[in-house]
């Protein structure tokens, strides 16, 4: 519909292309504006003329041409108002929705998108942090797939570096089998954090972490056996909670993976001249760009985060090919991701243009610090499970009845945490409230699920119908049902927007406001009638709205359960 508007503008104003028809042509946010808003402010200077002029004329010129699409055609000031004929409107939006996967695009055929996402650091507990990476990478994955996209889903472990020379001295020290076999992670955070704390009174333990951490470079035997078993056990925590999330990844490549190939990063620096040395260690210097310098490599010839980081990116580049590489952090890593960025442009690879950081903001709880009472951080696991368990009380209470409550409140708590993480701007702080996050009726991924099972129990209530793939268009001209109408069809341009600014929450905003207008036009309009014609063209209302909301919340990584 609002191509054939295009069309019939640009036939008109043969001064703007269609494009900047396009771009210009607004959908007014008060019903009585029209469906459709045209500004003329831009036309002054082509038309020599005041915009409000050019309005009235070309108000006039399309009203005489007569189109039958609209119902009539205002001018208002510098705008024209379009309304369109409303059973017509119906009929496009109806044709336009219900297809079989509404929203998907081709843009990405083709094309090749590594996403670099969650990548906990090994031996240390999957915090909220690290969820929100998780959460924000799994749903841009699920968008680019959407437009067509190859996505390679990479988990880039925290898995290498001089923290693991500090647990080889810690465990040898204090450590034992029995209790890190027994408590996992908890164990080896318990060390690490002992030996912060005996490093403080004995400097010599720091000298001990970094000769055992060369020696894990060297590829030492016993060192890297101690290592493995670390990420093992790491990996087996982090696995549990992927599944909890049901979310997975192609690969697991962390920075080790990298650890014979930091040689090459730096024989091309040297190749370019680009390394210097600076007190013992080599670094590029950034100062032209009023950058910090990247620091290379160590005193003692170790590598570093950077290092590993430019590794992995000669990699991706020569494996996966890609056309774009996303990276989702903590806003505290945007000097880090612009330095290594640098560096790729200074060594000459034109792809550096195709590097992005996408960083996000903290969580925290409200009223204080993301913090239990003895001052730990939460982790991730911990609030999955407190959410699961809270959903599965408002289940008991609200629909004691419900068949597989389990797995229902599982759906409905995950999807909870997910949707609060998204439904702002990723770069705002998260604030942590249960009876927000938890609210069946407020802006919240539990509202968004039920509503979606309110549509599942029409149809079970209604039995076994099978859908005409015409319906009789004119009893869909009411307003709460164009109201709901039109904002289904925002979808396809809602997931572009996302895609390009890497922002989830235009998805999440959509799918609460697709529901707020399902829940007016339930409301508002009896759909298990008499009449055969207004039910068919009602279920089929309630049918694609259903399917847009499923794939909307899939987007966000989140399940809709038929019943809740
Ligand atoms: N392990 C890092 C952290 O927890 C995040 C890694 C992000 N990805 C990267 N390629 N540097 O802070």
């Amino acid at each position: 519909m609002k191509n054939k508007i295009i069309d019939i503008l640009s036939e008109n104003i043969e001064q703007m292309s269609k494009e900047d028809i396009a771009a210009a042509l607004e959908i007014p946010k008060k019903t009585d504006m029209g469906d459709f808003a045209f500004p003329c402010f831009r036309l002054a200077k082509a038309f020599r003329k005041a915009p409000n002029m050019i309005a009235e004329e070309l108000t006039a010129q399309i009203n005489e041409k007569g189109y039958d699409i609209f119902d009539k055609v205002v001018n208002v000031g510098a705008y024209i108002n379009f309304f369109l004929a409303k059973e017509a409107f119906a009929k496009e939006i109806m044709k336009t929705v219900d297809t079989a996967d509404f929203g998907a695009g081709t843009e990405g055929e083709g094309k090749t998108v590594c996403i670099d996402y969650s990548s906990p650091n090994v031996a240390k507990n999957f915090h909220v942090g690290h969820l929100r990476t998780t959460i924000i990478g799994n749903s841009l994955y699920k968008i680019y797939s959407k437009l067509g996209y190859h996505v390679e889903r990479i988990n880039h472990l925290g898995d290498w570096g001089t923290q693991f020379g500090k647990l080889i001295v810690a465990y040898k020290k204090w450590g034992s089998k029995e209790a890190v076999e027994k408590n996992g992670i908890d164990e080896l955070m318990k060390i690490y954090v002992k030996f912060h704390q005996e490093a403080e009174k004995d400097d010599s333990l720091n000298d001990q972490a970094r000769e055992w951490f060369v020696k894990m470079e060297q590829g030492d035997e016993e060192a890297l056996a101690i290592w493995q078993w670390f990420k093992d056990i790491s990996l087996v925590e982090y696995k549990r909670i992927y599944k909890l999330l049901g979310m997975d990844f192609d690969h697991f490549t962390g920075e080790s993976f990298y650890r014979d190939k930091t040689h090459e990063v730096v024989e091309k620096l040297q190749e370019k001249d680009l390394l210097v040395e600076s007190e013992g260690a080599h670094i590029v210097s950034l100062d032209e760009y009023d950058m910090a310098p990247c620091l290379i490599m160590k005193k003692d010839g170790s590598s570093i985060y950077a290092t590993r980081d430019l590794a992995a990116l000669l990699y991706r580049k020569r494996t996966y090919n890609f056309d774009k590489c996303i990276y989702v952090t903590g806003l505290e890593q945007k000097l880090h991701f612009a330095q290594v960025f640098k560096v790729i442009e200074l060594l000459g690879y034109d792809w550096y243009q195709n590097l992005v950081h996408v960083p996000y903001g903290l969580v925290s709880m409200e009223g204080g610090k993301l913090s239990t009472r003895n001052g730990n951080v939460i982790y991730a696991e911990q609030i999955l499970h407190e959410a699961i368990e809270k959903i599965h009380e408002i289940i008991n209470e609200k629909n004691p009845d419900l068949p597989n409550k389990e797995e229902v409140s599982r759906q409905v708590g995950i999807g909870a945490i997910l949707f609060n993480d998204l439904y702002n701007q990723r770069i705002k702080d998260v604030i942590f409230n249960w009876d927000k996050i938890l609210n069946f009726d407020g802006e919240t991924g539990p509202y968004v699920q039920y509503t979606y099972a309110r549509c599942a129990s029409v149809f079970r209530k209604v039995g076994a119908v099978e859908l005409p793939a015409e319906v009789d268009y004119s009893v869909l001209t009411d307003d709460a049902t164009m109201n709901l109408l039109k904002d289904l069809t925002r979808f396809p341009q809602v997931i572009k927007e996302a895609a390009e600014k890497y922002e989830p929450f235009m998805i999440a905003r959509f799918a609460v406001s697709v529901a707020q207008h399902f829940n007016k036009f339930y409301h508002d309009c009896q759909i298990n009638v008499e009449d055969e014609n207004v039910k068919m063209a009602r279920l089929k209302v309630v049918d694609v709205t259903m399917r847009v909301i499923k794939s909307a919340l899939d987007l966000l990584g989140i399940e809709c359960p038929e019943q809740m």
